[in-house]
């Protein structure tokens, strides 16, 4: 019988061609045409055969199947008008139908290769690449659902790397002297097909293939199943219409690699690896410091990456990574079953309790402080943070160039100024909060506001961070007096660290307030005495030296604070306070915490204490 060239092995492309008819073979109504060479598939090893048209001069057949017989393509259909032996006659391909087919087989090979990458020695033994309806591959190797997601991966890892996608034609002899295992037997009188996907090991393959990993369309694992002892990997392939133009730019640059010598020795290694793994018979848990420990084999092979031309080193990683990831996967298997076949387990044993935080000793404060406030009807409030100096400084009785604002360490924030509120700052204190609190309640007291906020200032040391909060009270009514301070100063001081803790308020100078205070707090240790009485001996109190603990500011607002905010200060009066969260915590009896900037020194050591 004649034979026909395949012109599909040396170019999977070609979609048109010219030929010289061998033979004509009728059978009843049917005909089939024996060509010299041809660019139609047929159909074999998974792939379905193309369909098309061979034109001749006086006839037109159109070609439903192709088959392959004993080196003879029969190409089966409906011709019209006549043809003769010897005729030249025209191919045409249906080249949507075929480019599916090159993708569906493809992405068989790209799986195949995915699955060994995540299962070590795992063996197909068949494929589905488009006749019937369902997409597979099957593989001798038990598989399971769990693995989709890893093998997903690797599949479009292989996508993403774009490699090359190869084929020769090899004599046995050569499959040999090469070292190229193949999966079955084959005849050893033949010329075999191999095709390689980058320098993954070759796969005997008879189909057509795409020129490039990257130029696959997506694959998605959308099963595995168990079927007569033998493990299908259920897929779709789909394409993604925005890929055509990226993919052609692909296929050029991937005909123009050509791996080195140092990849090609890398590759090798790794498969060397690999097969050395499977021949292990080490104990499990041994496993994973030979293969992965600090000085395991794996890093020993990672080491000569060093060694990988620069425009290779992105493949080689990722040939690395996917080996990393067998050898745990492999691994991790080998241990659960150990661990299934030998380890007892006691199903009665209560779980671990997971580790579970607590809030940081300042919020903790914080919420406290709220807590305090809201039961004698403040509101808590929130206020920028990084505020305009209108609402820092100028709405607070100090314009611009007061020495009184020396005493906030201002940071300024580098932006331009505004015209009317002037420069913006971190905020120095809590005290923004008040002209604010005033223009929200749309200057109608009355108001009893708690803004607690974080503040800013250049200091830094045991007692203060430059990063701190403040708590900061305003009541503003009519026929508020200093009573009302000082009353509400005791009951927080007795609330906060305890019955029978005193405040006390001394005076002072702020701008913002008119009379102005200083607020002491009685020591807890020696009751606000200084004194303390051990074995009938009397010292000074060394937490607090004087009987007091200094905490923050207050006073009666400024009348022209209560103007800035709209407010009648001849109708109305108001009092404030003002201090650190920080130092007012670190107060607290059976705290002794020395240093302030501990709490955000992030040591869990230290938190975890409180
Ligand atoms: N804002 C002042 C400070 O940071 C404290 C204060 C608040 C004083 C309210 C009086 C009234 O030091």
């Amino acid at each position: 019988m004649s034979t026909t060239k395949l012109l599909y092995f040396q170019d999977a492309y070609q979609k048109s061609a010219t030929a010289k008819v061998l033979e004509v073979v009728r059978d009843g109504t049917q005909t089939a045409l024996i060509l010299d060479q041809t660019i139609f598939y047929a159909q074999g090893g998974g792939q379905p055969a193309d369909w098309g048209s061979i034109m001749g001069e006086k006839s037109a057949f159109s070609v439903t199947h192709v088959s392959y017989n004993g080196g003879a393509v029969l190409h089966k259909g409906t011709l019209s008008g006549e043809i003769e032996a010897g005729e030249e006659v025209t191919l045409e391909i249906n080249w949507r139908r075929r480019y599916q087919h090159m993708q569906q087989h493809t992405a068989g090979h790209i799986i195949d290769q995915a699955v060994k990458n995540v299962v070590l020695g795992a063996q197909s033994v068949d494929g589905n690449h488009g006749i019937g309806k369902q997409l597979f591959v099957e593989f001798s190797t038990p598989l399971h659902t769990d693995l989709i997601p890893q093998i997903q991966s690797a599949i479009d890892h292989i996508r993403a790397a774009n490699l090359p996608i190869t084929s020769e034609m090899v004599s046995y002899e050569q499959l040999i002297e090469r070292q190229i295992k193949l999966p079955f037997d084959l005849p050893q009188n033949k010329e075999l097909r191999i095709v390689q996907i980058g320098e993954y090991p070759p796969m005997p393959d008879g189909g057509t293939q795409l020129l490039s990993t990257g130029e696959a369309w997506p694959i998605m694992v959308t099963d595995i199943v168990e079927k007569d002892g033998k493990w299908r990997v259920i897929h779709t392939v789909a394409e993604e219409v925005s890929s055509v133009a990226k993919n052609q730019t692909k296929i050029e640059e991937a005909s123009s690699v050509q791996p080195s010598d140092q990849l090609n020795a890398l590759l090798q290694n790794i498969e060397h690896m690999k097969a050395e793994f499977l021949k292990d018979n080490a104990q499990p848990e041994k496993l994973q410091s030979k293969y992965l420990g600090k000085k395991g084999v794996f890093n020993q092979l990672a080491q000569t990456l060093k060694d990988i031309q620069p425009q290779e080193k992105k493949l080689a990683g990722q040939y690395i990574n996917e080996l990393k990831t067998s050898l745990e996967t492999a691994i991790a298997a080998a241990q659960t079953q150990h661990v299934a076949t030998q380890a007892w387990v006691d199903l009665t044993v209560p779980g671990k309790k997971p580790a579970v935080g607590h809030m940081h000793p300042v919020s903790q404060a914080m919420e406290e402080i709220t807590h305090i406030f809201e039961q004698i009807g403040f509101t808590r409030v929130r206020y920028p943070e990084v505020d305009w100096d209108h609402y820092v400084f100028e709405a607070l009785n100090m314009p611009p160039n007061h020495p009184a604002r020396d005493e906030w360490e201002t940071f300024f924030v580098d932006v331009p100024a505004n015209q009317a509120f002037g420069k913006v700052v971190l905020t120095t204190h809590t005290s923004n909060g008040q002209v604010r609190e005033m223009e929200r309640l749309h200057s109608q007291p009355p108001m009893r506001m708690i803004n607690i906020s974080r503040c800013y200032r250049r200091q830094q040391d045991a007692t203060h961070t430059q990063m701190f909060h403040q708590f900061e009270g305003l009541v503003v009514d009519k026929g508020i007096t200093i009573q009302h301070l000082k009353g509400t100063l005791n009951y927080f001081a007795e609330q906060f660290y305890g019955p029978g803790t005193k405040s006390r308020i001394r005076p002072f100078h702020f701008q913002f307030t008119e009379p102005s205070f200083e607020v002491d707090f009685s020591c807890h240790i020696c009751q606000g005495t200084g004194q303390v009485t051990h074995d009938g001996e009397t010292t000074k109190c060394r937490f607090c030296k004087s009987g007091w603990h200094e905490v923050g500011g207050a006073g009666m607002v400024h009348p022209n604070v209560l103007k800035a905010g709209g407010i009648d200060p001849e109708k109305y009066t108001g009092f404030a306070f003002g201090w650190g969260i920080e130092r007012t915590y670190t107060l607290k009896e059976g705290l002794n915490i020395d240093d302030i900037r501990l709490l955000y020194s992030g040591d869990l050591r230290f938190l975890e204490q409180f």
